[in-house]
């Protein structure tokens, strides 16, 4: 695993974006897997701001994100296909039928899972998953508990993430608690995996993925098992690191 320490989320965005611009330049329909929440912000900027000023082109990219509340509408701006569609889709020339979220409006999860994964091993599977981690280790919406070899499926999220979550919400009771999540399994398939993680609360989850036994205790821990994942992290989401870590 490659460990990249870095000042300021300004530099972490520049850093993971320049990876994943790398792939796009390198690839024809490169396949992303892409992550929501506030930590790969900085990233969507820059890659906003590499298409802008450095003609980076996504318009052959395939996107899969990795989760999405059930019983919101894309229309929500909680959702995750609003945040995808907002933070970077509408700011790139990427083609709209390229990009796939969950859908957590489906009648027939079960089926929608399966689908999507079938959509993704159609495409010749993910070149490159981005991640964020959970204060309590989870990646996707695969909370402690969930088994390493899962797939896409519903999942409930745990009162933590239901806390963690409600920041962005009226209150406590409009916090969906259940979403569908690529699994575990889904995610050690991609070909990278490029992990974000800044803050000090993100510390402890961060030296056990790394360090820790590899356990359904911290399903980040998974990662150790994948051979090319980058850690891509501030210094206060590193403290607890110990180890020097090698590819
Ligand atoms: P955050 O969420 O980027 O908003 O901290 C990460 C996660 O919960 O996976």
């Amino acid at each position: 695993m490659r460990v990249v320490v870095v000042k300021s989320l300004e530099e972490m965005g520049k850093e993971a974006a320049a990876i994943i611009a790398d792939g796009l330049r390198a690839k024809p329909h490169y396949v992303l897997g892409l992550a929501t929440g506030s930590t790969p912000i900085p990233v969507y900027k820059e890659l906003i701001r590499l298409h802008k000023e450095e003609d980076l082109d996504f318009s052959p990219t395939i996107i899969f994100n990795l989760d999405e509340y059930i019983g919101l509408p894309p229309t929500h701006e909680q959702s995750y296909r609003y945040f995808m569609d907002h933070e970077l889709f509408n700011y790139v020339n990427i083609a709209k039928a390229n990009t796939h979220v969950p859908d957590g409006m489906t009648e027939d999860i079960e089926t929608h899972c399966m689908v999507y994964e079938a959509t993704i091993e159609d495409v010749g599977g993910i070149d490159c998953q981005v991640l964020g981690i959970g204060n309590n280790g989870h990646i996707g919406f695969n909370e402690p508990g969930s088994s390493l070899a899962s797939r896409t499926r519903a999942v409930h999220l745990t009162d933590e993430t239901i806390q963690a979550n409600s920041r962005f919400f009226p209150t406590l009771d409009e916090v969906p608690k259940r979403a569908i999540t690529m699994g575990i399994g889904t995610i050690l398939e991609a070909e990278k995996i490029l992990m974000l993680a800044t803050g000090a609360k993100k510390a402890n989850a961060v030296a056990a993925a790394l360090e820790g036994p590899v356990t359904v205790k911290c399903p980040a821990s998974a990662l150790q098992l994948h051979p090319d994942v980058t850690f891509v992290i501030t210094e206060d989401a590193a403290t607890g690191i110990t180890l020097k870590f090698r590819s």
